[in-house]
């Protein structure tokens, strides 16, 4: 089983990115192959600091590494590493109707956030599904947002099997985790970047408990009243982090009365700060050693370019790319 996800390089990662991409990648790894790489043409639909996108590409690869995922076990690379991915991207857009991407919700969303309306942004679907089927890839665990853009996938490979050969593409699963709930943000609402109500992973302790302190919404019941559990933000965050018995008491603490959201907050922090200990160390170290995880990604664009020359070669020979 080949699993395969992109992780688009976009900025400082989150808790809800944590628990919602990250983690279940980590898990997986132990499940069978994985494919895992850094969505950096994509990120260029919606990025213009050529600094930036080099600055989060190589971020996102050092934080994907401190939080457990394994070299050893897991292809790591940058999607620019295999250019051909666009020429599959080029094949597979003369077989995609119009219609199919127009019905994405992916561009009308980003075009209402603001975003520039290039073609990129448009036939991105198609780059995404040449990401997967490049690399043969079985399952791809993703967020609800992408599951259209596997049935496009699919739609795709079925297409080019049925033009070109029957067995020139498998048509991947998308993996959706149904367990993964959402991750609250900050104000309640669901954690995004877009909304600025997100925990980071990493950072400094002091900001990251003012944050904390600060930014986590609570209702205005009195230090000695008791306080409400239903639709609690501190609970749910603490939940993620803390053991069953810690979240517990937290709760009969909140039923009691007399304790203050200050305390609760000051658990919340000790808990996450605890939680993320060993991927903190991690980090400190794979930033000490930088030669490190230019390896890593070196391996893994060799390791995936192999792949992806078998892929390429069969698919140009069943188009007519090759004639002699
Ligand atoms: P953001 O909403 O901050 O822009 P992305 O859309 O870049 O995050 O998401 C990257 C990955 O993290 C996706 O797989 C997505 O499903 C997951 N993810 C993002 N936010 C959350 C959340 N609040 N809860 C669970 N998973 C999340
Ligand atoms: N579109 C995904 C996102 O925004 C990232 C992505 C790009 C991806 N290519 C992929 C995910 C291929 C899974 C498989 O989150």
């Amino acid at each position: 089983m080949r699993f395969l996800t992109g992780l688009q390089p976009s900025g400082q990662l989150h808790i809800g990115n944590y628990f919602g991409a990250i983690k279940p990648a980590v898990e997986l790894q132990e499940k069978g192959e994985a494919f895992y790489f850094i969505a950096n043409y994509h990120a260029m639909t919606t990025m213009e600091s050529a600094a930036k996108l080099k600055e989060n590409t190589i971020s996102l690869a050092v934080d994907f590494l401190a939080c457990g995922l394994d070299p050893k076990k897991a292809v790591l690379f940058s999607q620019s590493a295999v250019p051909e991915v666009n020429e599959l991207a080029w094949i597979l857009s003369t077989v995609c109707p119009m219609g199919l991407l127009e019905r994405c919700h992916s561009y009308k969303d980003k075009v209402a956030k603001g975003f520039s309306p290039s073609h990129a942004l448009f036939a991105y679907p198609a780059l995404m599904a040449a990401d997967i089927l490049l690399y043969n890839s079985d399952a791809v665990p993703v967020g609800k947002d992408q599951k259209q853009h596997l049935e496009v996938t699919r739609d795709l490979a079925a297409k080019i099997n049925d033009t070109f050969g029957a067995d020139i593409f498998k048509l991947p699963e998308a993996i959706i985790s149904e367990v993964t709930a959402v991750v609250p943000g900050l104000d309640g609402q669901k954690m995004s970047k877009s909304y600025g109500n997100t925990l980071p992973i990493f950072g400094e302790e002091k900001p990251l408990r003012k944050l904390i302190n600060k930014k986590i919404v609570t209702d205005a019941t009195p230090l000695e009243a008791p306080k409400p559990t239903e639709g609690s933000i501190i609970l749910a965050i603490y939940k993620l982090f803390a053991s069953e018995e810690q979240y517990k008491a937290m709760i009969e603490a909140h039923q009691r009365g007399g304790v203050g959201y200050g305390q609760f907050k000051k658990d919340v922090f000790e808990a996450y700060w605890e939680y993320f200990r060993a991927a903190r160390e991690k980090r400190e170290w794979i930033l000490a050693n930088p030669d490190y995880v230019t390896t890593v990604l070196t391996d893994g664009a060799n390791r995936a370019r192999e792949e992806a020359a078998k892929t390429m070669s069969r698919l140009r020979e069943a188009v007519g790319l090759i004639w002699h």
